[in-house]
């Protein structure tokens, strides 16, 4: 048996080195044994493995950031899980996106779950002022996560408050930032910081934004869950809160002004006005810019991001899907989650380079419905699409592809006019209104979707089979 001890910092940079070393070096997934921290040798004494063929682990990188976000799971196995898959992966014996196989489903849930915790990290941590003696004012907070999501999470935090010292501390590990720079330790007892004055400006913060007409306490609690309070300066004032709320909901009501509040004027008098302006000519990256401010319909409210295209701007081929689901409302690209395990592994086997080719939705935000912990997403309606349709218009005309692929009927109808018939439409190709052609295919998500395994090997066969034609459309077609 061969034991692996990983370092309690970096644990997941260290697997990779491992995995890699391991694979080279032709050692099976059930002869190793994965530990962080501390060794449990003396138990594994025994005939050394004998090692098989060696190989090298060759992924698409969406496997790659998937498996490495699941190294931040707390489950004790996910070590040998992972090193299982990727050998699997490798050599054929298993397909990544293949939600029937129960060790990829497991690693697609788990980094889901590690998704989740670090968004709620970055949306709960808050930071207590400690004295300071040096140029830079310092921050302490005190944080309790479900997994080890520590150094995933907190590049984040440098990024937002670069300006400041801080540390954060949770149960196992502190990321500290000191002078700009991010590093790890194992966490010390009792290092919660000090409680002091910022505690009641917290509370008058969040008295300020409680909106008592809006309560919804199971909504609250499912954004704020009940285990994230006691570390919150701001949950103190909360049962006091949600007792007051009929009262002050009624005076509200009473209070209620006839005209729109001034700034619903101006938001729609800026509104109008951009309409009014042509779009300046200028680069993908001007557009995208301009993008992330985008007001023009009300998906911009609840979701986190504007999800704009990417890829080179000389890209012969440009892919449209929907919208920007959970994950790439997050990460704040296209095509990270499920759907794009789906496309990025179907595009692979067609011979379609996803780097040498631009990805973008339909619609730029991701709509959602909050069902407890989760965002379950919707589909955008007409007004939605058209109203998102002044970003793909201009993308489109900015990129001039020779060849587009609709992904869906979100997409063939933002880039026909309809997208009813889809499947009597696919593997054909249409024109968009400027005559650039387009590829119809269905949706990676529709794939995910179906009930049974053979219906996804079918369909899937089927997307890779329209990606092909889409290549050799390419190939073909003089320039
Ligand atoms: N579905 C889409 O249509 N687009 C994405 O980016 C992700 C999922």
């Amino acid at each position: 048996m061969h034991e692996v001890i990983l370092p309690v910092v970096g644990s997941a940079a260290a697997w990779r080195d491992e995995a890699r070393a391991l694979a080279r070096a032709g050692i099976r997934a059930e002869d190793v044994v994965w530990r962080v921290g501390q060794s449990a040798s003396h138990l594994f004494a025994g005939a050394a493995p004998v090692p098989g063929p060696g190989r090298e682990i060759r992924l698409p990188r969406s496997a790659l950031a998937t498996i490495d976000t699941a190294l931040h799971h707390s489950d004790p196995e996910r070590f040998a899980r992972a090193y299982a898959a990727v050998l699997r992966l490798s050599d054929g014996r298993a397909r990544w996106g293949d939600r029937s196989d129960p060790m990829i489903r497991r690693i697609l849930t788990d980094a889901k779950a590690v998704g989740r915790d670090i968004h709620k990290m970055h949306a709960f941590v808050r930071f207590r002022e400690l004295p300071s003696d040096g140029p830079r004012r310092a921050f302490g907070a005190w944080f309790e996560p479900d997994h080890p999501i520590v150094e995933a999470a907190s590049p984040f935090f440098a990024g937002r408050f670069g300006d400041m010292d801080w540390v954060i501390a949770t149960p196992t590990l502190t990321a500290r930032f000191d002078a700009g720079r991010l590093s790890f330790s194992a966490t010390p007892p009792d290092q919660r910081p000090p409680e002091d004055a910022t505690e009641d400006l917290w509370r008058a913060y969040y008295a300020s934004i409680f909106n008592p007409a809006r309560l919804m306490v199971s909504a609250m609690q499912s954004e704020m869950p009940r285990k994230y309070w006691k570390n919150l300066p701001e949950a103190a004032l909360i049962p006091d809160l949600i007792r007051e709320a009929p009262r002050r909901a009624a005076q509200m009501q009473a209070a209620m002004p006839t005209e729109p509040p001034a700034r619903r004027a101006m938001v729609a008098r800026a509104m109008a006005q951009r309409e009014a302006v042509e779009p300046p000519p200028g680069t993908l990256d001007a557009l995208r810019a301009q993008a992330a401010g985008c007001t023009r319909c009300a998906l911009h409210g609840p979701a986190t991001r504007t999800v704009f295209g990417e890829g080179p701007a000389d890209a012969a081929l440009m892919i449209v899907g929907e919208q920007p689901g959970d994950q790439e409302d997050l990460a704040g690209r296209p095509f990270v989650g499920p759907a794009g395990e789906v496309f990025d592994t179907e595009a692979a086997a067609a011979g379609i380079d996803r780097a040498k080719v631009y990805v973008t939705n339909a619609v730029k935000h991701f709509k959602f419905t909050p069902r407890g912990k989760r965002r379950l997403h919707q589909r955008p309606d007409a007004g939605e699409v058209s109203h998102c349709r002044w970003w793909l218009d201009q993308e489109r005309q900015l990129l001039r592809p020779r060849l587009i692929v609709a992904m869906g009927a979100t997409a063939l109808a933002a880039l026909t006019g309809s997208g009813t018939g889809l499947m009597k439409r696919r593997g054909g190709i249409e024109a968009a209104a400027d005559g650039t052609p387009v590829l119809v295919t269905v949706h990676p998500s529709y794939i995910l979707r179906l009930p049974d395994a053979a219906a996804r090997t079918a369909a899937r066969e089927a997307l890779r089979a329209d990606l092909s034609a889409a290549r050799r459309w390419l190939e073909t077609q003089a320039v």
